[in-house]
């Protein structure tokens, strides 16, 4: 049965990209072994990291103002090396609060210095996003922060504030999902287990102008200068997450980059938001203009339905559609590598749930 896996993250990856490291997982490129097993300074994998940077920097857009860096420890970890690195000795810096990812990463920065709350919406349980042009920034902050999109709740930001500091953007879960300016932002990280890879995994696109501020206290393998310097080799690096997260550069650029990727994404949430506003057996608690195209959380009119909805989902290949513990419900995260099809699936199965229950 052709399964489509519709979870938050770790998430599916293209079908492509799992035959090929099936096929090289024992004996990478005749080489006799596993690129799981060979030394990251020999010459396969330096091949394999030097061509990942380059697709992600041609993929992004990426001129050499900014540093790319991949680091262990996932987004949770730049939570704390964010403000480690960036937050001038006591300044404070700014983050909207947009949702539940958002206050874990003020409740580390809070750690290092003063966090000024420029934005919220947790007052209205993060069902949408404060308009940007409406923020007031202040210039003396270090930095401002913002989630680019909510993975549990949804929302995902479609313009960005015009910051006058540093703009740092957590992407865990659009990054490469559609074209964006990266010159507009100072730092960019993102856990690789939706769009890019394996868990664990981060990527780090870092402004050069914010190497070398860290403190000296600062523990080594988290100063982005130094990870900058070793071309992310100062110490072992997860080198099979980057080799798949390669295959993945690789299958986006086949794809057609990040603005392809971009039509099929607004493609595919069209037809799931379509499904959502078609008749008043579905509903989305989430605001249109800060609608997701990457996680849609929605709930059935009848909540008694939702065993029944996810049990029909599962026979029919349709899996890891509960919402969120938080918000309830159902959540279909339909990334990168979900094709059109298994959306189309799932819309078709909706609608014939309703035909029969409705
Ligand atoms: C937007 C966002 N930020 C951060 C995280 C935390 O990532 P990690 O588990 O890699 O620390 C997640 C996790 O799913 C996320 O969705």
């Amino acid at each position: 049965m052709q399964v489509y896996n519709f979870s938050a993250g770790p998430a599916m990856l293209p079908a492509d990209v799992m035959a090929i490291a099936r096929d090289e997982f024992c004996d990478f490129r005749q080489t006799g072994s596993g690129l799981i097993e060979l030394s990251h300074r020999g010459p396969e994998f330096t091949a394999v990291i030097d061509r990942a940077v380059a697709n992600i920097r041609e993929l992004m857009g990426l001129t050499d103002d900014h540093a790319v860096t991949f680091i262990q420890g996932g987004a949770s970890l730049q939570f704390a090396m964010v403000p480690m690195n960036l937050m001038l000795p006591g300044g404070f810096a700014e983050y909207a609060d947009t949702g539940s990812w958002s206050s874990k990463a003020m409740k580390e920065a809070k750690l290092f210095g003063e966090v000024r709350t420029v934005a919220s919406s947790k007052e209205a349980k993060y069902t949408h996003i404060p308009d940007v042009s409406a923020w007031a920034m202040d210039p003396a902050a270090s930095y401002l922060h913002i989630t680019s999109n909510n993975t549990i709740f949804g929302t995902q930001y479609h313009a960005f504030p015009e910051a006058p500091t540093p703009l740092v953007a957590d992407m865990s879960s659009d990054i490469m999902s559609k074209v964006i300016d990266a010159s507009k932002f100072g730092l960019i990280y993102a856990g690789a287990q939706k769009n890019i890879g394996p868990s664990g995994l981060t990527l780090v696109v870092v402004h050069r102008d914010l190497l070398g501020m860290a403190p000296l206290t600062i523990p080594t393998v988290m100063d982005y200068a130094v990870m900058a310097e070793n071309g992310s080799m100062l110490n072992t690096p997860p080198t099979y997450g980057i080799y798949i997260a390669g295959l993945v550069f690789r299958w986006l650029k086949a794809k057609g980059g990040l603005s392809a990727m971009e039509r099929q994404n607004i493609t595919k949430a069209g037809l799931l938001y379509d499904c959502l506003d078609s008749t008043g057996f579905y509903g989305s608690p989430v605001a249109r203009e800060n609608r997701s195209r990457m996680n849609v959380p929605f709930t059935l009119h009848d909540a008694t339905l939702d065993e029944a909805f996810l049990k029909g989902a599962k026979e029919r290949g349709l899996v890891q559609l509960k919402g969120h513990r938080s918000v309830g419900g159902m959540r279909a995260s339909i990334y990168n590598a979900m094709p059109v099809e298994g959306v189309q699936a799932l819309v078709d199965y909706m609608k014939e749930f309703e035909k029969t229950k409705g």
